[in-house]
């Protein structure tokens, strides 16, 4: 049962309404939500800490029954107080073993992973990893898992990091840049970006400035979002089950609604799969 005294609501927070990513978890959520007659109010924090605590506020005052949301910082005491004062709480593709909130995710570890040791089973040694800010805690799980690869693979391979402002695809053309600004005798012949918005704004930057995908740098992204399969040069990328992550979350929240007060801590964690395209096959 909803609970009394809140509205037929739940709160969705995404990082970035721009991303595919986030408008297909939202389908899923929206899908949940409307079987159960709630309603869903969707609030884009833009990567942006003051936008966020706003709008987490909002919806507290709203007094929505609960709140989904994929945090611009992973550390946030923020959400802590509203946790605290009894709204209930679902992190979104955020991994968390916290005891008073659930949380739905793809082990972001494992598919920075994957990713790297294709690159590197493909014959790459110099590897870069473009993304940021490592703020965002998958971002940083990425990373991690890639750089553990590359690490163990040993010998002359290398991972360096093309730091990026956003996970936006204008971030993903100015990799671009920083890439053709690196001597051609160092620079990597592979990519692996912490999404695909990046991966997709590294390859229209590098086939604008003549470079060719995968001959000249091989790309993988991650999400799989419809546009990775339709891009210029297909692309490889780590799928995340988007939809299915929105139902899960939603359903989540739903079952906590109905069991009263009490917090719960449910943490779902799917398996990333990395799915390989024309933009990382050999040369
Ligand atoms: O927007 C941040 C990124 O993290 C998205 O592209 C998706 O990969 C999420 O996990």
């Amino acid at each position: 049962a909803l609970r009394s005294g809140r509205t037929r609501t739940m709160g969705l927070v995404v990082l970035d309404v721009t991303n595919p990513f986030f408008t297909d978890v939202a389908k899923g959520v929206e899908a949940a939500a409307d079987a159960s007659g709630m309603i869903v109010t969707l609030c884009n924090s833009d990567q942006d800490g003051p936008r966020e605590r706003r709008y987490l506020d909002h919806l507290e005052e709203q007094r929505v029954q609960g709140i989904l949301i994929t945090p611009v910082e992973a550390r946030n005491p923020h959400l802590e107080q509203i946790i605290d004062r009894g709204t209930p709480v679902v992190l979104l593709d955020c991994r968390t073993r916290k005891r008073n909130r659930c949380s739905v995710a793809v082990d972001d570890v494992l598919g920075g992973r994957l990713a790297a040791e294709h690159l590197l089973a493909q014959g790459h040694r110099r590897v870069a990893f473009a993304g940021g800010p490592r703020s965002i805690s998958q971002v940083a799980d990425r990373r991690r898992g890639a750089a553990a690869a590359v690490a163990e693979a040993g010998g002359e391979a290398a991972l360096t990091f093309l730091e990026t402002p956003s996970l936006s695809f204008t971030s993903g053309r100015h990799a671009g840049e920083q890439l053709l600004e690196t001597d051609p005798a160092r620079r990597p012949t592979a990519v692996f970006c912490a999404n695909d918005l990046l991966a997709l704004g590294l390859l229209q930057e590098l086939t604008a400035r003549g470079l060719r995908v995968p001959d000249d740098v091989a790309l993988v992204g991650y999400d799989d979002i419809d546009y990775a399969a339709a891009a210029a040069v297909p692309l490889s990328s780590v799928r995340q089950p988007r939809e299915e992550l929105g139902k899960v979350a939603a359903e989540l929240l739903l079952e906590e609604i109905d069991e009263g007060e009490s917090h719960r801590h449910r943490h779902v964690l799917f398996e990333p799969e990395l799915v390989v395209r024309a933009s990382s096959a050999r040369p």
